[in-house]
């Protein structure tokens, strides 16, 4: 039974969470980066099949060959759109900049093959479609707990737009699909909270 104050407390807790983007240069000690990880995989899964494959990247230079990997993808990306040259080099220097700034990345994984088998494509899509989720829900609980900790963090979605480069930096196994990952650290900056549409707009009730 959880007391008023603690329900009180806990909605104000998971409200306070922030999208954080800015980082003091200090590092997320190994103990922290454990718990949180540990605490993440409590999250529900479909199947309990725990899909979710975390890789940590805390070393300079594989942020950086992370980073530059990406930016390879974004670059073959936008010259195909026709970019302009000075929006692309923005980009990049941007990309590479908070990748490498982050005092800690966790990139976020679906193990493929961790599936129950459907006898249909609908069904495997669904199936694969659950793993995803269930890989969603361990990066916001991985969130809510630095926020526990006292550090920011944000997911970030750029593996997801370069699966095989951010697989081949980081030396990662085939099966291992990326999502997403989170960019984590303690704050230097005090974001606005974004705001929120209300919940007429974005609520039927039957
Ligand atoms: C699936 C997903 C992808 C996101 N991708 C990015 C991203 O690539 N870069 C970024 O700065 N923030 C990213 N965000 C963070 C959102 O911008 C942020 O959650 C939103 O603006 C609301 O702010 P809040 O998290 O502080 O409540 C992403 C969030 C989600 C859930």
């Amino acid at each position: 039974m959880v007391g008023r104050q603690l329900t009180a407390d806990l909605h104000d807790f998971l409200r306070t969470r922030r999208s954080i983007r800015r980082f003091t240069p200090d590092p997320v000690p190994a103990a922290v980066i454990e718990r949180i990880l540990e605490t993440a995989t409590y999250a529900p899964s479909a199947h309990n099949k725990q899909p979710w494959r975390f890789a940590v990247v805390t070393d300079l230079s594989a942020k950086a060959r992370l980073a530059e990997a990406i930016c390879a993808r974004f670059r073959a990306d936008m010259t195909a759109d026709a970019a302009p040259e000075e929006e692309i080099a923005n980009r990049i220097a941007r990309t590479i900049r908070r990748t490498t700034e982050a005092p800690l990345v966790i990139v976020l994984c679906r193990e493929v093959t961790q599936v129950r088998p459907q006898p249909d494509i609908v069904r495997q899509q669904a199936e694969s479609t659950m793993g995803m989720q269930s890989v969603a829900m361990a990066g916001l609980q991985l969130l809510l707990s630095a926020h526990a900790e006292g550090l920011g963090g944000t997911w970030i979605c750029w593996p997801l737009f370069a699966p095989q480069e951010t697989r081949a930096a980081l030396d990662l196994p085939a099966e291992w699909e990326p999502q997403g990952m989170v960019f984590i650290g303690y704050s230097a900056e005090e974001p606005p909270i974004p705001g929120r549409k209300p919940l007429s707009e974005i609520t039927l009730f039957r």
